[in-house]
Formats: C-alpha cells, sequence, structure tokens
C-alpha cells in the first residue's frame, strides 16, 4: 500500500451544517473559512445566504448554476487537516438535495439559536442525520443575544431528539450580560470582547485575577459559576457514543462576533470522524470499502446541470470511499458504463482547481454528460455499488400535461433526464399516458417547471392528479407482488429504475392496502441500488 494512501484519509473530514433557516448557518460557514484561513474577507458566502432568503433569487442562482456549483463543496484546512464542508441548501422549502448531500457527510454540525432551541427544519435534518446514525455536534448560536436559559435547552435536545448531551462548554449569561464560556475539560475561561471594544476574544484561568476582571458583577460570577458546577454533573463524552450518533457535545458561541468558531473547528478536528468503511456489494457479496482499499471507488450525491445550457453537460458530485484516484483515470459505474475522468474539479473556498488526485474523503466534481446519476456507484472495476442514497416517498405529485400533445416524446426526455440528474421523481402510471412527478418539497416543483420551460422550450401544464402519495413495493414472494399489482393496476406506476410504485388517494388507503397484504412492504424511502 502506498504510504499516501494510508495517510491521505486519515487527514480527511466529510461534514455538512444542519439548521432552520436563519439560525447562522451561513455566518457560521463564512466564519469558519475566515478561521482557518481559507478565506480573508468577510462577505463572500454571506451574501449567497442574503440572495437565497427569497425564492426568485434562489431561482436565479439556481439558474447561473456556475455559483451554486462552487458553493456545495467548500475545502479548508487546518491543523494539518482537510476539512470538506457539504453544503445543504439553506431554503425554508424542504428538498431531497439536502437529503442526499447529508448521506455524504460523516458528521453534522448542528445549530440551533439560542433564543428559539429546536425549531420545524432542524429536527427534519436531524431525523436524516439519524437514519445513518450520523454523530453531531451541537453548536448554540447568538449567544450576544438574549436566550433561553441553557439547562433548558439541553433538556430540549435531549427530549426532542432522544440524545444524550453533554456540554462541553458553559457559557456566563447571554445578550447584554455574556461575558464568555468555560471549557469544561480544562477550566479556561474564553472571554468575549464586547463588538467594538477593539479587544479580542482572549483565553483566561479561571481561578486567579485575570478573571476577576471580566466579571466586574459579582451577581453574575456568583450564578456562573454554580451553573457551571452544575453542568460538570452531566455524564462525560464519550467518544464512542457520540460516534454511534446516540451523544452530542455542545459548544456555545456566535458565529457572527466570531466568537467559539475556532473552538468549533477545534472541536470537528478532535471529534469528527475520519472516512469510514462504507457498505456495498461487489459482484454480488456485501463487502465493506475500507478507505485504505486499492481500488477507487465512491459514489455521486449531487448532480447539478451546467452553466452552459446549449450543452447538457452536468456536474455529479463524487464522494470518494476508497483509493487513489489520478486525474485521467478510467472509472465505470456499476451498470458497466466508463468515462475517463480527465477534468476532475476540486472546491476550495474561492476557487475550483483541477484534482489531481484524490483520496477518501474528498470530494471531486466529475463533468459528463448525462452519464452519472445521483446515487451511481463509481469504481475501477464497475464492480462495487454503494447502498445508501435514498429516494423519499413524494409529499407532492402532480400530473404532467402538455400543451402540444406532438411533444409527449420531448417531455418524456426531459423529464427523464431531471428525475436522473435528482430534480424531481417521475413515475409513470401503468394506465394512460400522463406522466406523474414526484417531490417532496414543492420548490423542487418550481425549479423543475422553470428548467422545462428555459431548457426544453416546453409548454406544461402540472396538474393535481387524483393520487397524493406514493409507496414503493417489496415482498419477498414475487407472485404474492405480481398478482397485487395485477388488481390494482389503476393505482399502479413505475419509477425510473422500472421499480413499482403504489399511488394513493391518501395515507388511509396504504394503511388499508397494508392491512389487506401484510406480506407486502409499503416503502416511504428507496435505496438506489
Ligand atoms: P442561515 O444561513 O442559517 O439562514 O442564517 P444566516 O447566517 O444568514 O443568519 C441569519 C441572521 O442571523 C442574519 O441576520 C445574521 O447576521 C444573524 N446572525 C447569525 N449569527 C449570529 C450571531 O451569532 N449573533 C447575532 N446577533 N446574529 C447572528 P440578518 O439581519 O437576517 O441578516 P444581515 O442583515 O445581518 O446579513
Amino acid at each position: 500500500m502506498s504510504k499516501a494512501l494510508e495517510t491521505e484519509p486519515t487527514k480527511r473530514r466529510v461534514f455538512a451544517i444542519i439548521s432552520h433557516p436563519d439560525a447562522g448557518k451561513t455566518t457560521l460557514t463564512e466564519n469558519m473559512l475566515l478561521a482557518s484561513g481559507a478565506i480573508h474577507q468577510a462577505g463572500k458566502v454571506a451574501a449567497r445566504g442574503e440572495a437565497r432568503r427569497t425564492q426568485s433569487d434562489w431561482m436565479k442562482i439556481e439558474q447561473e448554476r456556475g455559483i451554486s456549483v462552487s458553493s456545495s463543496v467548500m475545502t479548508f484546512e487546518h491543523q494539518g487537516l482537510t476539512f470538506n464542508l457539504l453544503d445543504t441548501p439553506g431554503h425554508e422549502d424542504f428538498s431531497e438535495d439536502t437529503y442526499r448531500t447529508l448521506t455524504a457527510a460523516d458528521c453534522a454540525v448542528m445549530v440551533l439559536d439560542v433564543a428559539k432551541g429546536i425549531e420545524p427544519q432542524t429536527l427534519k435534518l436531524f431525523e436524516v442525520c439519524r437514519l445513518r446514525d450520523i454523530p453531531i455536534i451541537t453548536f448554540i448560536n447568538k449567544l450576544d443575544r438574549e436566550g433561553v436559559d441553557p439547562f433548558d435547552l439541553i433538556t430540549e435536545i435531549e427530549e426532542k431528539l432522544a440524545l444524550d448531551v453533554v456540554p462541553m462548554q458553559w457559557p456566563a449569561a447571554s445578550g447584554r450580560r455574556f461575558r464568555g464560556v468555560v471549557d469544561l475539560r480544562t477550566n479556561q475561561f474564553l472571554t468575549f470582547a464586547k463588538p467594538d471594544s477593539g479587544d479580542e476574544h482572549t483565553w483566561t484561568p479561571m481561578d486567579g485575577n485575570a478573571i476577576g476582571a471580566a466579571f466586574d458583577d459579582d451577581a453574575l460570577w456568583e450564578e456562573f459559576s454554580e451553573e457551571a458546577e452544575l453542568a460538570r454533573e452531566y455524564p462525560d463524552f464519550n467518544e464512542q457514543s457520540f460516534r454511534e450518533g446516540h451523544m452530542t457535545p455542545v459548544y456555545f458561541g456566535s458565529a457572527l462576533r466570531k466568537f467559539g468558531v475556532l473552538e468549533l473547528i477545534n472541536a470537528l478536528a478532535e471529534f469528527a470522524p475520519m472516512p469510514q468503511s462504507e457498505r456495498a456489494k461487489k459482484a454480488g457479496q456485501d463487502v465493506e470499502i475500507a478507505p485504505t482499499d486499492k481500488e477507487v471507488s465512491g459514489f455521486v450525491f449531487k448532480v447539478q446541470a451546467n452553466m452552459d445550457l446549449n450543452h447538457r453537460d452536468r456536474i455529479a458530485f463524487y464522494r470518494m470511499v476508497s483509493g487513489e484516484f489520478k486525474r485521467g483515470m478510467k472509472l465505470k459505474t456499476a451498470d458497466g458504463k466508463g468515462l475517463s475522468v480527465h477534468n476532475p474539479v476540486m472546491f476550495f473556498a474561492q476557487d475550483r482547481e483541477l484534482a489531481e488526485t484524490a483520496y477518501a474523503g474528498d470530494v471531486i466534481g466529475i463533468p459528463n454528460h448525462g452519464v452519472l446519476r445521483v446515487g451511481e456507484s463509481l469504481s475501477e472495476s464497475g464492480k462495487i455499488r454503494f447502498a445508501g442514497i435514498p429516494n423519499f416517498a413524494p409529499e407532492i405529485l402532480r400530473r404532467a400535461r402538455l400543451e402540444d400533445p406532438l411533444k409527449a416524446k420531448h417531455l418524456r426526455k426531459a423529464l427523464e433526464s431531471l428525475a436522473e440528474e435528482g430534480v424531481t421523481q417521475l413515475f409513470k402510471p401503468a394506465m394512460g399516458a400522463d406522466m406523474i412527478v414526484g417531490a417532496v418539497g414543492s420548490l423542487q416543483i418550481d425549479v423543475m417547471r422553470e428548467r422545462i420551460k428555459t431548457e426544453y422550450g416546453l409548454g406544461v401544464q402540472f396538474e393535481v392528479p387524483p393520487y397524493q402519495t406514493a409507496r414503493w413495493l417489496a415482498c419477498d414472494d414475487d407472485a404474492t407482488l405480481k398478482t397485487f399489482v395485477d388488481k390494482n393496476m389503476v393505482n399502479m406506476a413505475e419509477d425510473i429504475d422500472g421499480d413499482p410504485v403504489f399511488l394513493a388517494k391518501s395515507s388511509w388507503d396504504i394503511g388499508y392496502a397494508q392491512e389487506k397484504n401484510p406480506t407486502i412492504r409499503f416503502l416511504t424511502t428507496k435505496e438506489r441500488r
């Protein structure tokens, strides 16, 4: 084994930030890049967060795809480690993109607003992390504003997320009274320098004169010392429990005031796991692919149409799982389609660079003409197939109706292409010629509608069909499944892989069908294999 193949994966950390909109994800991202020296000037990322706030701006960004392509992955270095931060779209509306991005992350930072605690989207994103038991580091943000009592926040996390919570730091008040945080392991206090004071946040030992200077308010000091003692009563941090996704360490800070951000990066450096082995099928056998395995392998977790609308170029975001990738290498999909990767792109905060070599934990962008779909496995032998990029049962279904019926073939191609890219899902009903598109969030439908119009020039009405939801079907006995499919032809459809899907008017209908057919599984997720 080459030395680099052994050591490089140990230096990679792949993580994502999950949060409810406005909790401060963009600000934190920017200040992480600043703190690590990856960018030198504020404003780059924030401008993006700002522009995203309205849907029309978001659509514009989506159309000028270059911008979001380069920001989907951000790489920075710190303490000799390479961090790949995967961007989960920060829109109020939920999309499958977010789910899929999380399947490529090894760790997540959960950002909470100290005044708001767990919000609806935090919960949704957390549930996705839980599907894979991704370890989570909690960052409670905006301590420079009045917040909820941290003990109550911890109880809320414990109760709503069923996680063991360990504060690694404890804050001295919040808002106007905020003085800083104590590191409960080292007993050092990080004093908060008031904005515009010209001071810097500095570390001070908890006892001695220096700390006295930070606390000109005796009552506050008393309150804080008591609370910090109580905070020590929480269980000790247990790395194994964290890695298994059962325990979350909690940090406090203010992204906007650059307070606690470096400490958070240090926590990631210390605790976020290096790339791990991934389960896969190799030539039909269950195997574990280790980062140090010689064969290059990985999977595509995101596909994005390229800037040039005249060419249907796409960039596939490929998360490496094993091997030593070299530019120009020939890789194959699990269906045997080969492609030579001559122009792989790596994403640094402000630039894109050609990737000469890459290892497990790296994310490279592979330009292609539609060969690579979301969920596709790509390896040297073409025999490795990773599980784990799920499709989610759509919560919104629409029937596509053409204004010009002669364009049916074009529409089918367009919808198939968008489904391959993962923009929306596509279902072809067993009866009738209409096609049904599905999405988890309504923004996906808007993006699709816009792209059908601008890229494909098709006039299409999207109508509400007589179904509301869909389930993938599975059964250990093929004959039972076939009988069910034949009997329920009016409700049956095929997805883009030809797998059977049951379209239902309501979840009550699904419950009823399930009760009548106990050996058939009605699945809300499907893992692409
Ligand atoms: P998001 O990506 O999670 O949606 O949040 P974003 O970073 O855009 O932050 C949302 C708002 O919260 C922004 O204010 C941002 O400045 C503010 N914010 C983020 N972190 C902190 C913090 O630690 N303390 C305080 N006080 N505010 C914070 P905005 O008014 O919506 O935008 P802007 O005009 O300040 O850019």
